[in-house]
C-alpha cells in the first residue's frame, strides 16, 4: 500500500490530539525505549509520555557543547530537550517535523523544559528547511521508516551536515517482510511496513557519500513488545482495549525475526 505524507501526518495528528500514550506509556517502562532513568529524570513531567521513538539518539551521539543538532521528525522533543542538555547554552538544537500538532505538542514540551536553544520547524525530512553543510549532528528517532523516498532522506542528510558531521539515527529496521505487513497502512504508520533493511540503510548511506556509516547497536522486541511499539501509535481509545494489544500481538509473533530497531551511525566525508 502506498502511504502519502498526508496520511502519515493525519495519523500521527490524530494519536497527538486523542491522547494517544507513545511509547514509555505503553510499556511502562522507558529503559525499553532505550532512555536511562537518569536520563528522563533531566526532562520535565510528562514529556516522556510524548515519545513515539524505538531509541535514544542522543544517548549514542558523542553531541559536545557548543554544537548544533538536527532532529530529524522531532515529534513532541523528548530527543531535542535531552540534546539540548549536552549541547548547552553555547549550541542550538532544531527540531523538524511536518505534523502540525507534533511542532504544537513540541513547542508546549520546550517551553516546560525551560531550554531556550531549542527551535523547531515545519517541513519534510525530504527536503529540509535547513541551511546546506550548517549542521554538526543529525539525529533522528523511528522517522526515516516513515519516509517514502528514503535516498533522498540520506542525500538531505549529507547535504546539511558540515564536513566531517555526523549522523545517530535510531529506526526500524527489517528483512524479509510478509507481503502483508508491507501492504498494511496501520503497520506502515506503526514503523514496520516502510523500514528497509540494514544493507539498504548503508548502501544509501554510501550513495549519498557519507566515509564511514555502520549499524553500531541492536534491539530486538518479542510480540508483545512489538504490539506495545504499534499500540503507542494508536488513538488512546484504540489502545485502551485488550482486543486491540491481543491482535496486535497475535499479528507480530511470525514477525519478530523480521524487525529490530538499528543504531546507525555515519560520518560525512
Ligand atoms: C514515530 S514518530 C517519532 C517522533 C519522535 N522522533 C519521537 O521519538 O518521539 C514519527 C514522527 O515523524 C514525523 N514524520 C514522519 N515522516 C516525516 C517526513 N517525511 N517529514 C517530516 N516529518 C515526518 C511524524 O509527524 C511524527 O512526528
Amino acid at each position: 500500500m502506498n502511504i502519502t505524507h498526508e496520511n502519515i501526518a493525519e495519523e500521527y495528528g490524530n494519536a497527538v490530539t486523542s491522547n494517544a500514550k507513545g511509547i514509555v506509556a505503553q510499556t511502562g517502562n522507558a529503559k525499553f525505549a532505550g532512555y536511562s532513568v537518569g536520563e528522563l529524570q533531566l526532562i520535565p513531567e510528562g514529556v516522556a509520555e510524548t515519545s513515539f521513538g524505538c531509541g535514544n539518539p542522543v544517548g549514542f551521539s558523542e553531541v559536545q557543547p557548543g554544537q548544533t543538532v538536527l532532529d530529524l521528525g522531532c515529534g513532541g522533543g523528548l530527543d531535542l530537550i535531552l540534546a539540548a542538555g549536552k549541547v548547552g547554552a553555547t549550541g542550538k538544537v532544531i527540531g523538524v517535523d511536518m505534523t502540525d500538532e507534533m511542532l504544537t505538542l513540541a513547542r508546549k514540551n520546550i517551553a516546560k523544559s525551560g531550554f531556550t536553544n531549542i527551535e523547531v520547524k515545519k517541513g519534510k525530512i525530504e527536503d529540509l528547511p535547513i541551511d546546506s553543510q550548517s549542521v554538526d549532528w543529525v539525529i533522528s528517532n523511528c522517522v526515516i521508516n516513515l519516509a517514502p523516498e528514503k535516498q533522498t532522506v540520506f542525500n538531505e542528510i549529507a547535504r546539511v551536515l558540515k564536513p566531517r558531521g555526523q549522523m545517530l539515527v535510531s529506526d526500524i529496521v527489517a528483512e524479509n517482510l510478509p507481503f502483508w505487513v508491507r501492504r498494511s497502512g496501520l503497520l506502515t504508520v506503526a514503523c514496520a511496513g516502510g523500514a528497509i533493511s540494514e544493507a539498504e540503510y548503508l548502501s544509501g548511506l554510501a550513495k549519498a557519500g557519507f566515509a564511514t556509516y555502520r549499524v553500531i547497536a541492536r534491539e530486538y522486541y518479542n510480540a508483545g513488545q512489538m504490539a506495545s511499539i504499534a499500540t503507542s501509535a494508536l488513538p488512546d481509545f484504540l489502545a485502551k482495549r485488550a482486543f486491540t494489544r491481543h491482535l496486535l500481538t497475535h499479528i507480530a509473533m511470525p514477525i519478530t525475526k523480521n524487525l529490530w530497531s538499528a543504531r546507525i551511525h555515519a560520518i560525512k566525508a
